[in-house]
């Protein structure tokens, strides 16, 4: 296994998610899924293309990324990223079904927007990159994804990409 100083294990880890994650604020729109359900199970703002462009953009970002690898670890990094992206995705439709569920409306801030989609992320890819995930590195994740979403959120809504600041 190849070994990574602590600041760049973190970026592998976390870059594919991270931009799958941002991604469909700009790309996303059209047909939501529950209308394709034709129910109310995740709401008006989780839509299909939404959903594909992260994990598209997310993959994308760790082929970008693998480019700067060792070469026998592109494949299995790029695997992570899909992987990573689309558990990033999963984990955004989850966390929309878990806030319909509890009657929270569309857009309103609830404390799992900040990591769910980190958590389900890192679950994803654990079959591939698990062998690198110490506790330590972990909570370092979590934490400072909530931090740099907050602070995403709010430049984001300031610079008029994002509706409201979280
Ligand atoms: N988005 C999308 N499709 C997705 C996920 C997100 O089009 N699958 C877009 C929507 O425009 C959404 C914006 O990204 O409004 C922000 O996403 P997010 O904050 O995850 O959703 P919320 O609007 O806060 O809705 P929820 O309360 O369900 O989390
Ligand atoms: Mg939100």
């Amino acid at each position: 296994m190849q070994s990574f100083d602590i600041i760049t294990l973190f970026l592998l880890l976390v870059l594919p998610a991270y931009v799958a994650n941002a991604i469909p604020v700009i790309l996303g729109g059209g047909k939501t899924f529950d209308g394709l359900i034709r129910g109310k199970a995740f709401g008006s703002n989780k839509t299909i293309r939404g959903f594909f462009s992260g994990i598209i953009f997310g993959t994308l970002a760790a082929f970008a990324i693998a480019m700067a690898l060792p070469a026998y670890m592109v494949m299995p990094y790029v695997i992570f990223g899909f992987l990573s992206s689309l558990g990033t995705m999963a984990g955004d439709l989850l966390g929309s079904f878990i806030k319909r569920r509890l009657g929270i409306e569309e857009g309103r801030p609830f404390f799992l927007d900040q990591v769910l989609f980190i958590i389900v992320a890192l679950g994803f890819g654990y079959p591939v990159l698990g062998g690198y995930y110490t506790a330590g590195l972990m909570i370092a994740i979590l934490v400072l994804t909530y931090i740099f979403h907050v602070l995403f959120n709010v430049i984001a809504n300031r610079l008029g990409i994002k509706k409201v600041p979280w």
